[in-house]
């Protein structure tokens, strides 16, 4: 009996492997790579000690998805394969939509066949949209404001229809906020292909001399500072708490929402400073004008996931940042270094 990673060698795809095998449970994973190298599961494996069954496979090739359930024993899935970039859904809609949710449609069609009914899904506080209310329960009202949130909201609502019609099903929807950080091994890590868009990898990439300064988007905002407040977590708490979903989904039947989080907002600038603190690199930054679509506070209520899951971040922003550091000076490249170095 295995769990079926879908998106398994990405950011947070990866860490959860982590925790998956260490646990002891046996895993398949798969992913088409399209942001993610197999080098990750490489070293998911030299971290763990332990093998499992990896395949290229595209969501959208259902024929070949099918295979993967027909030769491997799957008792419940953890879903992370999507696209993620906010700005690239903006100008790539039809991409999004098709990816994401034509993904997961083929995803659920092949559990059902299967009879394979558990599954934890990756969801976003991106669902949650501009209102502004915080700390953010899980009923608070939905709203998305670009494609790729939307593919989130739309995802949850099929999740919904389904367990509507086969009460079986048994589906945890995780919001996620902000991961940063790495496994303290500095293995893994997160690897964005070109420009990073989200803070922390811009922080580690001006700290490791791959970029030249932050632009901090906003002076104004009404925070501490006037700069945006975030609710960051590390991507290990975060693994962990796909584990205690995944407890839950196999001891019940229902469908859920959590918020992960640590229920604190840090500022951008408080970000930057605990970064420098630690790790004793300096992070020049300028301020620019406030990013379309930002808004000022966003932090999550995290007692149901406390309660009901009996899950909650341990780790704060000085781990966060020290890991994230280790991973990025240990792979200046991510990990692209390690092939290149392989081919010479
Ligand atoms: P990631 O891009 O590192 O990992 C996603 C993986 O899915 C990649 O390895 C990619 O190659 C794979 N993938 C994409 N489309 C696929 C398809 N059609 N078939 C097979 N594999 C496919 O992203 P991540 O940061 O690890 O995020 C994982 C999940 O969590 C995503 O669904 C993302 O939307 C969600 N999420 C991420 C964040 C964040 O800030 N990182 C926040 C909230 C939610
Ligand atoms: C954090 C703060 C920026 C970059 C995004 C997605 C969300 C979810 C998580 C997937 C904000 C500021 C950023 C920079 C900056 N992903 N910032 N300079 O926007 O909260 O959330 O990632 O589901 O859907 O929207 O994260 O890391 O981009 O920004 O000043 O170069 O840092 O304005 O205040 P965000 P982020």
């Amino acid at each position: 009996m295995a769990v079926l990673v879908t998106g398994g060698s990405g950011y947070i795809g990866s860490h959860t492997c982590v925790e998956l095998l260490n646990a002891g449970y046996d895993i398949v994973v798969v992913d088409n790579l399209h942001n993610s190298r197999v080098e990750s599961l490489r070293r998911v494996r030299e971290i763990t000690g332990r093998a499992f069954k990896f395949y290229e496979v595209d969501l959208l090739d259902q024929e070949e998805l099918d295979k993967v359930f027909l030769y491997n024993h799957i008792e419940a899935v953890i879903h992370f394969a999507g696209l993620k970039a906010v700005g690239e859904s903006v100008h790539l809609p039809l991409w999004y939509y098709h990816n994401n949710i034509t993904g997961t449609l083929n995803l659920c069609k092949v559990m059902q066949k299967y009879g394979v009914k558990r599954m934890v899904f990756s969801s976003s506080a991106t669902v949650y949209g501009t209102s502004g209310q915080v700390p953010i329960p899980e009923d608070a009202p939905l709203q998305a404001t670009n494609p790729y949130g939307r593919t989130k909201l739309m995802i949850e609502e099929i999740l919904r229809d389904l367990h509507t019609s086969d009460p079986l099903w048994s589906i945890a929807i995780l919001r996620y906020f902000n991961p940063i950080g790495s496994h303290e091994s500095g293995r893994i890590g997160e690897d964005p292909n070109g420009i990073p868009s989200n803070l922390m990898p811009y922080i580690t990439q001006v700290a490791v001399g791959r970029l030249k300064e932050l632009q901090v988007f906003g002076s104004d905002y009404p925070t501490m500072d006037g700069t945006g407040v975030r609710d960051y977590i590390h991507a290990v708490d975060l693994a962990k708490g796909h584990l205690k979903a995944l407890d839950k989904v196999m001891a019940e039947s229902g469908v859920d929402a959590y918020n992960l989080g640590t229920g604190r907002g840090h500022s951008v600038l408080e970000l930057v400073a605990a970064f420098e603190r630690v790790t004793g690199r300096s992070v020049p930054y300028k301020f620019a004008a406030r990013r379309a679509g930002d808004i000022a506070v966003c932090y999550a209520d995290v007692s149901k996931a406390k309660r009901e899951l009996g899950w909650a971040a341990e780790k704060g922003i000085e781990d966060m940042c020290i890991d994230g550091w280790r991973w990025q000076s240990s792979n200046p490249n991510g990990y692209q270094q390690e092939i290149e170095i392989a081919v010479k």
